[in-house]
């Protein structure tokens, strides 16, 4: 688990704390136990600004540490954590009941937005772990040499085991039927197919020649991508590039892909 990960844990659960302290006390007061309130009190006079000092102290660093931008939500969160906590903690001092009851459904509302954006921050890691799964191919020379397959799939998880040896059956067939260095012996004709396939399913973002680069799209004769890494991008789709495996047959996708290799 990365640091960020843990830190991230750490804020929730100190905002969890906080809340749960924060609406132990309310509910103390709307009860009317002002004896257990002043006791709880007493006991436990600082806890609320340790807490508070804890969430903040704790979503400073999150933003400090998170690569590139931070997201959006944990300003959003962290704006209004600065201003809740010291509403909060002031209007429990001053025993306020309308500014309690506000101030703990905009806690509620806070913690919602925090547990909600920490599954977003989570999500990037595993997008750069396929990426990175998906480019190993490119930095080998070769372009057969077996490629990690294994990897490529085990980021997957709506991938059953039967599809999964199926398209690895299958991909291991293409490599062999279709050797992508010289896909010309295979005929005229699959490439025309391919072409053809390739000019109404693929141009709209890769463009005729490969290298229009709409919506993110890569640069396909730039791209050093073997068949099988192709074959398995074209079925199963990866960000923002469409998954074709209900769309085009396996062979089609086979086509397709002895095609996008022509582009250069
Ligand atoms: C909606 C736009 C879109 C369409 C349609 C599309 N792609 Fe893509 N394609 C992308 C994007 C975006 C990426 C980059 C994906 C990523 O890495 O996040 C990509 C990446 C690829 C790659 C990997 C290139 C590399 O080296 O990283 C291949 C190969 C590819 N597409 C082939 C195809 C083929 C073949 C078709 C048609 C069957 C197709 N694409 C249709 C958007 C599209």
């Amino acid at each position: 688990m990365s640091f960020s990960v843990l830190l991230l844990r750490l804020h929730l659960l100190v905002l969890l704390a906080f809340l749960l302290f924060y609406a132990t006390k309310a509910a103390l007061l709307f009860l009317g136990r002002q004896e257990d309130l002043r006791n709880l009190r007493a006991r436990t006079r600082i806890v609320d600004s340790l807490l508070g000092l804890l969430i903040l102290g704790s979503g400073l660093w999150l933003v400090a540490l998170y690569p590139g931008d931070a997201p959006r939500w944990l300003w959003v969160e962290l704006g209004l954590a600065v201003v809740l906590l010291p509403l909060a903690i002031a209007a429990m001092r001053r025993q306020y009941k309308p500014g309690i009851a506000c101030m703990l459904l905009g806690l509620l509302y806070l913690y919602g937005v925090a547990q909600a954006g920490s599954l977003t921050l989570q999500r990037p890691s595993r997008r750069v772990a396929g990426t990175a799964a998906l480019g190993r191919p490119e930095t080998t020379p070769t372009p057969d040499a077996a490629p990690p397959v294994d990897t490529l799939f085990d980021d997957e998880p709506g991938l059953s085991e039967a599809e999964t040896a199926a398209l690895q059956a299958a991909t291991a067939n293409a490599a062999i039927a279709s050797p992508p260095a010289e896909p010309e012996t295979d005929g005229e004709g699959i490439l025309a197919d391919g072409k053809a396939l390739f000019n109404k399913n693929c141009a709209v973002c890769h463009g005729a020649n490969g290298r229009l680069g709409l919506n993110g799209a890569h640069d396909l004769s730039k791209s050093n991508l073997n068949t099988t890494g192709r074959v398995y991008m074209v079925t199963q789709g990866l960000g923002k590039m469409p998954a074709f495996k209900d769309k085009l047959t396996t062979a089609q996708i086979q086509q397709v892909v002895a095609y996008s290799l022509t582009l250069k």
